[in-house]
């Protein structure tokens, strides 16, 4: 079976990485908000959570750059079309769900205005968000609403890899691993 490429796989696994990072994180930091609790260590939180949400926003850039421009390797015969469509949607889904949530973030902080991570660096504005705390509000809700809805969608798509893995056996799990042996055509 076609696997993906390196550069495919090793970014599908930095970002694989990133998100129950950020999760932790993120219900962390705004647990301590939520407390009143203003200090060193939830300022370092908020700040980590920014700069590794603004990155996970730039390798999914990335990500989708490779994957326009590079044919998505097919899908096994045993595979019958109606899986194939569920495949696909889950796959569309998650990509908006993965550039939607840190952008959602990304205006929140704009809108606030708190772009300060940490080390002192500040995030760039995002282009067009003018200051206005109500508005941070409502974006950061939302945000923090898409990355639950994320989060459940990324847990129906491990069940789905680990029933190809284990009980399938077709391959589709094997070419998204970081696996030597796997070779392109
Ligand atoms: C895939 C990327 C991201 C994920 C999965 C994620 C996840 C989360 C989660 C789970 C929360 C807690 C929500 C709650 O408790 O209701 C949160 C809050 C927050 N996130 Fe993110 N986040 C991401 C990217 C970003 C980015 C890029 C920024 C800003 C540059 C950001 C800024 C914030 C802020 C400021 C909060 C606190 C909002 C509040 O206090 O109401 N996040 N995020």
């Amino acid at each position: 079976m076609t696997p993906y490429r390196p550069a495919q796989r090793l970014l599908h696994w930095l970002v694989a990485l990133c998100i129950p990072i950020l999760l932790v994180l993120g219900l962390w930091m705004t647990a301590r908000a939520s407390a009143n609790l203003w200090d060193d260590q939830t300022n370092l939180l908020y700040g980590l959570h920014k700069l590794l949400g603004f990155t996970v926003l730039l390798l999914m850039v990335l990500r989708l750059f490779l994957k326009l421009r590079s044919t998505v390797p097919g899908y096994p015969a045993s595979l019958t079309p109606m899986h194939m469509l569920v495949a696909k949607t889950m796959h569309g889904l998650l990509y908006a769900l993965l550039f939607a949530v840190p952008l959602l973030g990304w205006a929140g902080v704009t809108a606030y205005p708190a772009l300060i991570t940490v080390a002192g660096y500040h995030l760039p504005a995002m282009p067009g968000v003018t200051q206005d705390p109500a508005l941070a509000k409502q974006l950061f809700e939302l945000h923090g609403t898409l990355a639950f809805v994320l989060v459940a969608f990324v847990v129906c798509h491990i069940a789905a890899a680990l029933v190809h893995l284990f009980l399938k056996r077709d391959g589709i799990f094997e070419r998204m691993w970081p696996s030597k042996s796997v070779k392109r055509p």
